[in-house]
């Protein structure tokens, strides 16, 4: 989604800004623009499409300045146009802006009754508009802000320079992030610490219904009623370090790699691998006197959130209510504070899961985040943080932050399972020796499976329509697994599951559809061979991905088998991803698409 930068600083901003706007890249955008002041005037440079064009803008046409601000457009209303492109600018007030103004419209027609002129399709121009005409009213540029914040209603973060006024950049959050970065003599704004990491590591994040006017070497923070309020500064871990692709060719392609070692730090978090035990949750949930569990969460966290619910069923007792946030929120559920909720996101600030959340802790019940970002906003509101541990994760498309996921909730079902007595301890070692073997087992399959796995997305690439069928927890991964190939090659990808063959999916099989069957040896194989032999039986082409007694015990010909190491029922879904990644890697590839920023999505979902 979109990304704001601003730097008040002593030397030329146009550069720094352009460097930091290429660290937003990874939340999805389709247009970019900066203005800087200079001089006493606004100047304003922006670009349809990737921030290579606007890097050639600049080059043609440079911008002076100490002071500035940024943006990445992801567009909401409106096209991706360079019209449409942040900064507007209005009178001499340059805004950027990142999230949705739900009464633009009304607040439009309003401002076009007192004379002003719309230039763009864009809900954001109402924020210079509106400020436009406070300050004609007389206002200064705070008193104008404040007024213009009182009118707004949705979610936005804001960044503002009023020409007027070089030595400041107004800011404001009500929804999507926004971090004030402390350098020395200068100060920057981000929509996450990881903009900002290259400056400076010194933040204070905004909360909702915060301002700021924020000069050179001191802030300002305002709430909501215009009263001073003071936020913490502290020290954030984000660092751009670790971001660059090092010898992939894609952020995809090393973060499927990175999922041995992050899983193996995920799991020492959790597990006490030695003593063979899940280590105990010192400030983690009461599952034994949970009465059931709350599971809501987007996109692939949600798949991952699925995959759980069979784990904290299967081995905890515990039923588990489970639902996309988008639809959650608004379900009116009844909910008893005796249950406890998790939400999952590797992001930390997706506006459906934290609305979830908050709808959940207003009804009493005890919350805990399953995060990648322990400094984001569903984090600090969380009464209980679960790291993931997977470290910055830039593909647009899920794949460690989903594994990650997958072992932080195989533990905690294992961990609930032994606080309400549903396993036995034997059980539960049995279980923790599984989970540990899993990064050496990942090792080898992503070492093994390559070959055989290019060699297939060559073929898949060439086809429009592939299923995916799984029974079991091989269900959530056959969505996941058809999820991450539509994200990213645009082929069009369902996944069911299994047993739901005969009632649909089953017209669309013949000769021309591949069709991707997820079957490890579990207790559900005989029945998805059958499912295999009807999809067989009616010319569909089968790529059965299984284990090594799979491949043994089924007789059936396919036109591609993917065949796995034998494992244990808790850690095949883990390992299973990894070949549903890399062939929708690979058929990408392939199709010479975008594989890290696909096209219209984004990695961080800041708006309804
Ligand atoms: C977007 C991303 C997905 C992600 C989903 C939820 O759709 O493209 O990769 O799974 O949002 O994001 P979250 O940060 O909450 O996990």
């Amino acid at each position: 989604m979109c990304g704001i930068v601003g730097i008040v600083g002593r030397h030329p901003v146009s550069q720094r800004l352009l460097d930091a706007l290429k660290r937003l890249e990874y939340r999805g955008y389709d247009s970019a623009g900066v203005a800087t002041i200079s001089g006493g005037t606004l100047e304003r440079c922006r670009a349809q499409g990737k921030l290579v064009n606007l890097e050639m803008r600049l080059k043609e046409q440079p911008l002076n300045g100490f002071i500035g601000i940024g943006h990445t457009r992801w567009a909401t209303h409106g096209a991706p146009t360079e019209r449409n492109a942040h900064p507007h600018i209005i009178d001499g007030i340059a805004v950027v802006h990142n999230g949705i103004i739900e009464n633009f419209a009304e607040l439009k027609a309003e401002l076009e009754e007192t004379g002003a002129d719309f230039e763009t399709s864009t809900d954001s121009e109402v924020v210079a508009h509106l400020l436009a005409k406070y300050r004609r009213d007389g206002m200064s540029g705070q008193e104008a802000m404040h007024e213009m914040l009182k009118r707004l209603r949705g979610a936005f973060s804001l960044a503002i320079l009023f020409q007027d006024d070089p030595s400041t950049i107004m800011a404001a959050r009500n929804g999507p992030p926004l971090v004030i970065g402390h350098g020395d003599g200068e100060m920057f704004l981000g929509s996450d610490p990881i903009t900002l990491a290259p400056l400076t590591n010194e933040v204070t994040y905004l909360v909702d219904g915060d301002w700021a006017v924020v000069g050179k070497t001191d802030i300002r923070i305002f709430d909501s009623e215009g009263n001073a309020v003071t936020r913490p500064r502290c020290t954030s871990t984000a660092s751009a370090d670790r971001v660059t692709k090092g010898d992939y060719d894609h952020f995809m392609e090393k973060e499927i790699h990175e999922q041995p070692e992050v899983i193996a730090r995920a799991l020492a978090r959790y597990v006490d691998i030695a003593g063979h035990r899940v280590a105990p949750l010192s400030t983690g949930m009461d599952f034994a006197n949970v009465s059931s569990l709350v599971i809501s969460a987007c996109g692939t966290a949600y798949l991952a959130g699925l995959i759980g619910k069979y784990w904290f069923e299967r081995y905890a007792r515990l039923s588990v209510e489970i639902d996309v946030a988008s639809e959650f929120r608004y379900r009116d559920i009844p909910l008893s504070p005796h249950a406890a909720a998790l939400f999952i996101s590797q992001s930390g600030e997706t506006a459906d899961t934290l609305a979830s959340l908050r709808y959940c802790k207003g009804h009493g019940l005890k919350v805990g985040a399953v995060v990648n970002t322990s400094e984001s906003t569903i984090a600090r509101e969380a009464d209980v943080i679960f790291p993931i541990l997977a470290g910055p994760e830039i593909g647009v498309a899920s794949t460690k932050a989903f594994t990650c996921q997958l072992a932080v909730l195989a533990a905690l079902a294992v961990g609930a399972g032994r606080a309400r007595g549903t396993i036995t301890e034997e059980e539960e070692r049995q279980l923790v020796m599984s989970l540990a073997e899993m990064p050496r087992i990942m090792t080898q399959v992503l070492r093994n499976i390559q070959p055989k796995i290019q060699l297939l997305s060559r073929e898949l690439s060439e086809f429009p329509h592939v299923l995916y069928l799984g029974r079991g927890t091989s269900f959530p991964l056959a969505m996941e697994g058809a999820l991450k190939l539509k994200e990213i090659s645009y082929i069009h990808a369902e996944g069911y599951a299994a047993g739901e063959l005969k009632h649909g999916p089953i017209a669309l099989v013949d000769e021309k559809v591949p069709v991707i069957i997820i079957a490890p040896h579990d207790r559900f194989f005989e029945k998805t061979v059958s499912n295999m032999q009807e999809v067989a039986a009616r010319g569909g082409l089968v790529i059965l991905i299984t284990d090594e007694r799979g491949a043994a015990s089924s007789k059936l010909e396919t036109m591609h088998t993917i065949v796995l190491p034998n494992l244990e029922e808790i850690v095949a879904p883990i390992i299973f991803s990894l070949p549903l990644q890399l062939l929708a890697y690979h058929v990408a590839v392939f199709k010479g698409t975008d594989v890290d920023q696909p096209r219209n999505l984004a990695k961080s979902v800041t708006v309804e």
